[in-house]
């Protein structure tokens, strides 16, 4: 990783240029860019952005369409609310090129239900992005069509993974369902359907005009491009900051003014946590995971106090649907409140940890299997202090 400061998102954008370089290539050259590039989706499970799109592209269907994934609900995290503030027509662009190279003539914005002050700003940019034939009907005057509307949650977290969303977007509960078929296969409306985050989106337009090999310049090998990290907690300055993947936590820390700290959450309530004897371990898809929320805890934090509000969080998050995720997470939220009573066992804890594994295992979704994380990382962090306190 280079060390210089480079900046993509935060950098120059010129509203359609990307749209307009994509309606020449073509959508099999569009597909071929950004596969080249390794955009990598930043919503989480990294999934490779220009195969999701070929997959969705190669489907024989009368209808596609593109869902930006805008339900951001992971604590901590709040750098996709930034992007629909601030730089909403980047959204929409990335969304007409992602429609335009699958063959979608209809998009939509999922949006937390907690954002709906976002849903008037965001319809205005869409009338914007239409009146200078962005968006709309004849897109620069040629025979591509795409139309942007804008969808709300109502505010559980679950429904920010892709099948909860889509059925949700579909009318029914949003709940997640066991898999294949994939959104590329049987989506919105039973029809092929791309789900992309809102970040992920944002990074399109420019690969699209400056290309994959400058892209790639930013980042690691394995995990191209820049990051937004939602950064909060024991630090001088919070706030969103864009840095390379690649970036250890060392230098996050001393980027934001966290220097001393007792321990970092990386990649939100479904991260792992990361003690200070690992603060130099990069933040990657080949690394810690680079989900957007970095939480920062000093010296005077109580660790076990920091994992009984993670674990309550998925209890109340949970759907409910499958044993392991549904009945794990409440035994370990029971493990935590024993721990604060000083009534867990050295054995026991164990249990817990072995429980942890099998909710990884056989949880139907990625809340299940990514919930017992954070139990496992504090509790290898901080043993001593959270058994004997
Ligand atoms: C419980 C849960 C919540 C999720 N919430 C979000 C979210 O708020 N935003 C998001 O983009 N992806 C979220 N995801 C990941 C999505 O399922 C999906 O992988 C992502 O939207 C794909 O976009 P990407 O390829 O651009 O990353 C969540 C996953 C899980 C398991
Ligand atoms: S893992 Fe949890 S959130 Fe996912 S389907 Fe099962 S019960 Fe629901």
């Amino acid at each position: 990783m280079k060390n210089e400061k480079k900046k993509i998102l935060f950098g120059e954008f010129v509203t359609g240029a990307g749209l307009v370089r994509a309606l020449e290539m073509g959508p099999g050259k569009v597909v071929a860019e950004v596969k080249a590039s390794n955009l990598k989706g930043r919503g989480g499970a990294g999934f490779p952005t220009g195969l999701k799109w070929e997959l969705t592209a190669k489907q024989e269907s009368d209808e596609k369409f593109i869902i930006c994934n805008a339900d951001e609900g992971e604590p901590g995290t709040f750098k996709d609310r930034l992007l629909l503030m601030e730089q909403a027509e980047k959204v929409l662009e990335g969304m007409a090129i992602a429609g335009f190279a699958i063959g979608a003539r209809q998009g939509f914005i999922y949006l937390r239900g907690e954002y709906v002050y976002l849903k008037k700003s965001l319809e205005d940019a869409i009338a914007s992005m239409i009146n200078r034939r962005f968006l709309g009907q004849n897109i620069n005057k040629t025979d591509f069509s795409f139309e942007v509307e804008v969808r709300l949650g109502a505010g559980a977290y679950v429904c920010g993974e892709e099948f909860a969303l889509i059925s949700s977007m579909n009318g029914y509960r949003g709940e997640p369902r066991n898999k294949p078929p994939y959104p590329s296969e049987v989506g919105f409306r039973d029809k092929p359907t791309v789900v992309n985050n809102v970040e992920t989106l944002c990074y399109v337009p420019y690969i699209v005009t400056k290309g994959a090999e400058w892209f790639k310049e930013h980042g690691t090998q394995a995990s191209t491009g820049t990051k937004l990290f939602s950064v909060s907690g024991d630090v001088k300055h919070p706030g969103v900051y864009e840095l390379e993947l690649g970036i250890t936590v060392n230098q996050l820390l001393a980027e934001v003014g966290g220097e001393g700290a007792k321990s970092v959450q990386v990649g939100g309530a479904s991260g792992l946590n990361v003690a200070e004897k690992d603060f130099d371990k990069s933040i990657c898809f080949e690394g810690l995971p680079p989900g957007g929320s970095i939480m920062v805890f000093n010296h005077q934090r109580d660790m076990l106090h920091v994992l009984k509000n993670f674990m309550e969080f998925f209890v109340e998050e949970s759907c409910g649907q499958c044993t392991p995720c549904r009945e794990g997470n409440y035994r370990l939220l029971e493990g935590v409140r024993m721990l604060e009573k000083g009534e867990c066992s050295v054995r026991y804890l164990k249990e817990l940890e072995a429980l942890c594994d099998v909710m990884k295992d056989s949880s139907k979704c990625g809340l299940g299997q990514t919930a017992p994380n954070a139990f496992l990382s504090i509790v290898e962090n901080f043993k001593t202090e959270i058994l004997y306190r």
